[in-house]
């Protein structure tokens, strides 16, 4: 293969990059509480790539975190960065009015339904700060303090947002006492059903999560204290896991009974990577506040909420901001990201592809019994991988896996306990997912 050594400057350092040199240095000061999917040091992307410094090139399925939308430095995003960190890279939306600020809240609420596509927004700088404002939000207007979650969801790890997540003790280990009011139910897993039954397909669920929220709001919280129902339209870091139909229209009737605001987690499943431009479009229901965090950058650090304007104008000033949210040149990479989506119909190809990803995997099975359920929305796909008894294989596996696949030229994270996470590029062609397959499948016989 050929070598690109790469000459740069860092730090003070002239010299060559290595790979093996990079990441030794990086174990030496990084703190070991990042963890590393893979072994590989970054030094460039471009479109679904990624290559190493020895030039190596890998097929990127994890996109920066279900971030990277029209793939890695697209010229047209890098030209808008460049065009906009030239006039004006940060000034603060607290101290004056910005053109990419406004636009890009225009932009985001004209992709929503009504009444959200004449709501009113406000611009942090992630996916958990958005949730953290929607929390905010909702405990300032409706006076309530409690918030419903799901288990099995995945909200961030700062301590407000962390209070809210539910996949997995691991994140909160020793961190008790975290935000107050938020208690948990389960999200409807009909993969691996909370209430023991087997395994079987979402539209012929137990429904049993339907009499358990109503015996925590019977026992546990009042409804007139609860202030909002926090949820995933598709459980992401859980599992990719895809609820029943019914779901989102129990909880948009449970708010409504209740006065309780329901607050659409975007941040994964938001711009398109579902086949709609936000998930919860599917359930034909509307929340009253969107979280949005991830691809709404371009690819620079960007989140925010979308809420009704009657809620929002209940907001008082400076009840909420942030030095960078909404920063200019984050905001003009996400406005030419979503102008590229509209142009190329990204969120239609997201569909095409990540079936034809689902079917691959779902034909390699019979050769490869370590595959099993194959699940997601466009392209959010999961592969479980499960032993010789069909059980979910150990996370460690999981993630010892996800290093070897990085050796066939494969890069990816998981999802839930025991499963693979396709969240690439949203301009992924049909012959690059089956390339991947191909990858994959040839990984996985390898590893046995
Ligand atoms: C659904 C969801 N919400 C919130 C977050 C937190 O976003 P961030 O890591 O940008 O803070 C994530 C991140 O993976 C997410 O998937």
């Amino acid at each position: 293969m050929t070598q690109h050594i790469h000459d740069v400057t860092t730090n003070g350092r002239a010299g060559q990059i290595t790979s093996a040199d990079l990441i030794a240095r990086d174990r030496e000061v990084v703190s070991p509480a990042i963890y590393r999917y893979t072994e590989i040091a970054f030094a460039r992307g471009e479109g679904v790539f990624l290559y190493d410094f020895e030039g190596n090139r890998y097929y990127d399925m994890a996109a920066g975190i279900a971030t990277m939308n029209v793939g890695h430095c697209h010229p047209r995003v890098v030209r808008a960065i460049a065009d906009q960190a030239a006039t004006l890279i940060h000034a603060a939306s607290h101290v004056g009015y910005m053109a990419p600020y406004v636009e890009m809240v225009e932009t985001l609420r004209s992709l929503m339904p009504a009444p959200l596509n004449a709501g009113k927004a406000l611009l942090v700088n992630s996916g958990s700060e958005a949730v953290e404002s929607a929390l905010k939000l909702a405990r300032a207007v409706t006076g309530r303090s409690m918030v419903l979650a799901f288990i099995d969801g995945f909200h961030g790890r700062p301590m407000g947002a962390l209070a809210a997540t539910g996949s997995s003790s691991s994140y909160r280990r020793h961190l008790g006492g975290l935000l107050s009011g938020v208690e948990h139910v389960p999200y409807p897993n009909c993969g691996r059903c909370a209430f023991g039954h087997g395994p079987r397909e979402p539209q012929n669920c137990c429904g049993q999560w339907r009499a358990f929220i109503q015996m925590v709001l019977d026992k546990l919280v009042h409804p007139d204290d609860l202030a909002a129902v926090i949820v995933e339209p598709i459980a992401g870091e859980g599992g990719y896991i895809v609820p029943p139909d019914d779901f989102l229209p129990f909880l948009r009737e449970l708010c409504d009974r209740t006065g309780a605001l329901l607050i659409a987690d975007e941040v994964q499943t938001g711009l398109g990577r579902t086949g709609r431009w936000f998930a919860f479009e599917h359930s034909g229901v509307v929340p009253d506040v969107v979280a949005l965090g991830k691809a709404i950058g371009g690819g620079l650090p960007l989140g925010g909420i979308v809420a009704r304007a009657d809620l929002m104008n209940r907001w008082w000033p400076a009840a909420h901001g942030s030095t960078f949210g909404g920063n200019p040149v984050a905001c003009r990479a996400g406005l030419e990201t979503i102008a590229i989506m509209q142009e190329e119909n990204l969120p239609e190809n997201a569909v095409r592809v990540g079936a034809r990803l689902m079917r691959g995997f779902e034909a390699a099975r019979a050769g490869l019994p370590m595959i099993g359920d194959v699940r997601g929305r466009g392209l959010m796909v999961a592969v479980d991988l499960v032993d010789e008894h069909g059980q979910p294989i150990s996370t460690e596996r999981v993630k010892q896996v996800i290093k070897s696949l990085a050796k066939h030229g494969v890069v990816m994270t998981k999802c839930g306990p025991s499963a693979l996470r396709f969240a690439p590029a949203l301009i992924l062609t049909e012959q690059q997912a089956d390339e991947v397959v191909a990858l994959v499948v040839e990984a996985l016989k390898a590893v046995g």
